[in-house]
């Protein structure tokens, strides 16, 4: 772990407005942000723990619990809501039989809630894994589940 965060702060070094960048970076490499990584972060840069932290939490889009092996996002933004998104979410919330903000346990699922995917046309949207599939109905969604459940087997 120490040498990839490394690299990430090397590309970064003498920047002092990149703090949310390695953030991102490292979020996107460990599928959250380890104690650890943030540890080294903070020594090597000087940046005290505590901004880390706060940089971390500000954002959603930070983890700071590690992460199942799909992240799946449902948009509760106010053009997916309008279209039935929070049926949606409940729908894999119940298949899943996690809530929101959880993590399957045996690790392969973790269920988000997020406000705005970016693409508020094709509401309502879900990503898995950073795919949007737009225009979902309740069963499109389960059966979009079901397909990653398979693939995995
Ligand atoms: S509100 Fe859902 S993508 Fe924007």
């Amino acid at each position: 772990m120490k040498e990839q965060v490394d690299q990430i702060i090397e590309k970064y070094r003498g920047d002092s407005t990149a703090i949310v960048a390695i953030l991102h970076e490292l979020n996107t490499t460990f599928r959250y942000l380890p104690r650890e990584a943030l540890e080294r972060v903070s020594a090597q840069l000087a940046i005290p723990l505590s901004h880390l932290y706060s940089a971390a939490t500000f954002y959603r889009s930070f983890d700071l619990e590690p992460c199942g092996e799909h992240e799946i996002q449902v948009c509760l933004g106010t053009a997916c809501h309008v279209r039935g998104s929070e049926l949606i979410l409940e729908a894999l919330s119940r298949r899943l039989a996690i809530k929101p903000g959880e993590t399957t346990a045996d690790g392969k699922f973790t269920l988000k809630r997020v406000n705005c995917l970016g693409a508020c046309a094709l509401g309502p949207l879900i990503s898995i894994d950073r795919d949007h599939h737009g225009h979902l109905t309740i069963h499109q969604a389960e059966r979009l589940l079901e397909a990653y459940k398979d693939e995995d087997d």
